[in-house]
């Protein structure tokens, strides 16, 4: 099969902007794709990072993110930049009439993401939101299952991640842990799209919302050594009364999204139970997925290994394991078969009216955290 030549531009190029760089290397390994990701230009301020661009061969380097911008060797931008300039960078990219795969939270609160969503939405630009941790195999398993009405009346949903990259107290501070980066919402900001995504894709949305907003390290040492504040929150634990399509009654869903989980390293999971049916499954052991039936008064579950069996077909042998880099190469697969209208059925990338719902839902969360009550979602 032909690929068309697709050129990207990367703003900002530090942990997943050279992510996408890696992710493009090893494009051959998806089969009949469509299209073949060329990365041509960046854009960064710290020259360290330019430098390693140069080093990995992109040929259009800059310093500023409005000359990758004006640049016409660039189709499709993915920007990876810091919370406090998405709005900026966002809409600047939407007034280009570029297309682009925007990071997560996709504004550093509720105003901003309206902010961009409502210019996403009035122009013609293809704009999907970064979240990979659906594309595992076994998320997929677990969605159809969902999918299927397998499980009957909802009972219980949850879905969470859970990382220890903030567990050690000796890590310096960095953008990621203050509120003028990162946004108040704080961890809600860094993990919360992964976890809102699976949940909003199969129409299981907010009512309502009660939040545990926890700060543990309230100090961490700069890069000089000194003390500062690290005042954003680590973890938050969200009760939510849930509504679906499907069903007249709420049902509870809690998401957990934290950075300090003793125990765990970076465990992305869902789980919903229903009357007749559940579905289980962890990135913590990618090759089960576990699904429940409950038939004749016997409850059984059945553990299937999903393999390496991706969304978008892989030269991989579909026994070997799955992690991390395959699902963010599964992503910009679908993100740049739907750009061309030839994804078909496969599951696409987060849209924007999605994480607009999880800005929402975290919004409520916030007002929750000062009332100490439950609080309904703003329309
Ligand atoms: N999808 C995921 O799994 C995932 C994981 C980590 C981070 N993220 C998201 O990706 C985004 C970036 O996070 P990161 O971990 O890559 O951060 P990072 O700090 O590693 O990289 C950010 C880069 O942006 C650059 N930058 C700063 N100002 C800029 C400007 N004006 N123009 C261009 N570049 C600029 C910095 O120099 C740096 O290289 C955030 O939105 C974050 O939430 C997503």
């Amino acid at each position: 099969m032909s690929q068309k030549i697709v050129r990207v531009g990367i703003i900002g190029g530090g942990l997943m902007g050279k992510e996408l760089l890696a992710a493009t290397k090893r494009w051959d390994a998806l089969v009949d794709h469509p299209v073949r990701p060329e990365v041509t230009a960046l854009a960064d301020p710290s020259p360290a990072v330019r430098d390693w661009f140069i080093n990995a061969g992109v040929k259009n380097i800059y310093e500023g993110y409005a000359q990758l911008l004006a640049d016409p060797d660039v189709d499709v931008v993915y920007i990876a930049v810091p919370h406090n300039l998405h709005e900026e960078i966002y809409l600047a990219t939407i007034s280009a009439g570029k297309d682009f795969l925007g990071e997560k939270p996709f504004g550093i609160d509720l105003v901003a993401a309206k902010k961009i969503v409502a210019a996403v939405q009035e122009s013609k630009v293809f704009v999907r939101v970064s979240s990979e941790m659906p594309f595992y195999p076994g998320a997929q398993g677990a969605i159809n299952y969902v999918k299927s009405g397998a499980l009957g009346e909802l009972v219980e949903v949850r879905a969470g991640f859970l990382h220890s990259s903030d567990l050690d107290t000796k890590k310096p501070i960095n953008w990621k842990r203050q509120v003028k980066f990162c946004g108040a919402i704080g961890v809600m900001g860094d993990l919360g799209m992964h976890v809102a995504h699976v949940p909003t894709r199969l129409g299981l949305k907010a009512n309502s919302v009660y939040s545990m907003l926890d700060k543990i390290v309230e100090t961490r040492l700069d890069s000089k050594g000194n003390e500062v504040p690290c005042d954003t929150f680590d973890n938050a634990v969200l009760a939510i009364k849930g509504k679906s399509s499907s069903q007249e009654r709420e049902f509870p869903m809690i998401w957990e999204m934290k950075r300090i989980a003793p125990g765990e390293s970076n465990t992305w999971f869902f789980s919903a139970m229903g009357m007749n049916g559940g579905v289980r499954f962890s990135t913590r052991n990618p090759q089960v997925l576990e699904r429940f039936t409950y038939k004749d008064g016997e409850q059984s579950w059945i553990e299937t290994q999903p393999g390496h069996k991706g969304n978008w077909p892989v030269i991989t042998g579909g026994i070997f394991e799955f992690g991390f880099p395959d699902s963010l190469l599964q992503m910009w697969a679908a993100f740049f078969a739907e750009r061309e209208g030839l994804l078909g059925d496969k599951f696409g990338c987060a849209r924007v009216e999605e994480v607009l719902e999880s800005h929402r839902v975290f919004d409520a969360a916030m007002k929750s955290h000062t009332s100490r009550a439950s609080e309904e979602l703003e329309n």
